[in-house]
């Protein structure tokens, strides 16, 4: 899982340097829906996992992922369909919600996970 991590921060950062350097609605919307594809797999690999070792808080765990791509799927949406949007306050949302989402949320499992053997 930390290695997904690494891979969503990196895609983050991807989508940030695309945004600072003033690329395109193209470009831009490329990288984000990378991040998208990427977020949708890692949540469901930490929700099966959460599942199949009955981890106590995946519920609200989910609901949490829900959200998160909730909003993602909705920035999108708008910028591929070219609304008028600010990339700044939505790239700012982003690194908000996957940062705390990494390091608080994330962390409740890391214990469970290891006490039953899972890397
Ligand atoms: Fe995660
Ligand atoms: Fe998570």
């Amino acid at each position: 899982m930390d290695d997904q991590h690494g891979i969503l921060m990196d895609t983050m950062n991807e989508l940030r340097l695309a945004v600072v350097r003033g690329l395109g609605r193209e470009q831009v919307s490329e990288v984000l829906d990378r991040l998208i594809e990427f977020t949708r797999m890692h949540f469901s690999s930490e929700e099966k996992l959460m599942e199949q070792h009955f981890f106590p808080g995946w519920e609200e765990h989910r609901a949490e992922h829900q959200r998160i791509l909730a909003q993602i799927l909705q920035s999108a949406h708008r910028v591929q369909h070219g609304e008028q949007m600010q990339m700044r306050p939505l790239l700012c949302f982003l690194q908000e919600a996957y940062s705390e989402h990494i390091e608080s949320t994330d962390r409740e499992y890391g214990p469970w996970f290891n006490g039953r053997g899972v890397d």
